[in-house]
């Protein structure tokens, strides 16, 4: 790969003046009495610069750039965040969360925790139900909660949490409704189990700077279906993943935040109406599905 020195089609004096105006910027962090700090913004430049004379920027370019990060404060709010839509769009998300959970062979993979986690959720009993009113097909989950070497991991704090079936989480309706989100723990044996809904696919918020940019390189805002979960326990790593269900179609088309690891995509099992549930739950003759899902903790 060529440098952007070597590449610009700029001539050699040109190279060093701009070459210089870095040089500079870079001096301007000497005194930084944080070395993390100085770390980040020198190589911050030398990126940012990079990237500047790679595609050789253009001034109107700069001010839509200004513009669009503008319209991107204007939208942001306290249940609103569009910087990390855009980060998740560009899979800074994802990479941040791929380099600070280096696979643990054995261990359940992280993914990206996306913006409708609320802290505080509801706690349920095991085989509660985490719906509470959010539309859907009934899901049975289950599975176990373990450390890599296969014990069970007692008492894990399991936060669990999807969209209803228009796409929507309980937070994107104006009237305080809190469902398809709660929390339990694991038993002794470190099984677990609950109903939810089966998740479908959804359009991340598309409406701001971050949804004009997908429309304007021809990329959907749709995300593969999934039910997000974290997991904590004393000693271990935190955990933030979702499952994927393997025949939905969004798979193949992509996800529009890169979330997807294959080890997490998960068979949901449709059940014909009338077919019993595992707790003896009724569902007025409804179909329902169900998936497992067994958690390992990697250690702290
Ligand atoms: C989500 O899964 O909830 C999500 C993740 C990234 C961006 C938007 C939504
Ligand atoms: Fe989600």
């Amino acid at each position: 790969m060529t440098d952007a020195l070597t590449a610009s089609p700029a001539g050699h004096e040109q190279c060093a003046r701009e070459e210089a105006i870095i040089e500079r910027v870079l001096r301007s962090f000497s005194q930084c009495p944080d070395p993390r700090l100085r770390q980040v913004m020198e190589s911050l430049t030398r990126h940012l610069h990079a990237f500047i004379r790679d595609v050789r920027l253009t001034e109107l370019e700069w001010s839509a750039a200004i513009r669009f990060l503008t319209e991107a404060g204007h939208i942001t709010n306290d249940n609103r965040q569009e910087f990390i839509l855009l980060s998740d769009v560009l899979g800074a998300s994802m990479q941040t969360v791929t380099l600070n959970n280096e696979g643990n062979g054995r261990a359940t993979e992280s993914t990206v925790l996306g913006p409708f986690f609320v802290p505080n959720s509801p706690h349920i009993d095991p085989g509660g139900d985490i719906a509470a009113g959010a539309t859907g097909t009934p899901t049975w989950v289950e599975g176990t909660v373990t450390d890599t070497d296969g014990h069970p991991v007692a008492g894990a704090r399991i936060e669990v949490w999807e969209a209803d079936d228009e796409g929507y989480y309980d937070v994107q309706y104006d009237d305080g409704r809190i469902a398809g989100r709660a929390h339990l723990h694991s038993g002794e044996d470190g099984r677990y189990s609950f109903w939810g809904v089966r998740p479908t696919p959804y359009p991340i918020p598309h409406d701001g700077p971050v949804g004009a940019l997908l429309e304007a390189v021809g990329r959907s805002p749709v995300r593969a279906a999934h039910l997000h979960f974290m997991v904590t326990a004393p000693g271990y790593h935190m955990l933030t993943t979702h499952i994927f269900v393997e025949d939905d179609p969004q798979l193949e088309v992509g996800d529009s935040v890169f979330g997807v690891r294959d080890s997490l995509i998960k068979r949901f099992e449709n059940q014909a109406p009338g077919t019993p549930t595992p707790d003896g739950r009724p569902l007025g003759g409804r179909p329902w599905s169900r998936t497992r899902f067994d958690i390992v903790l990697a250690p702290e």
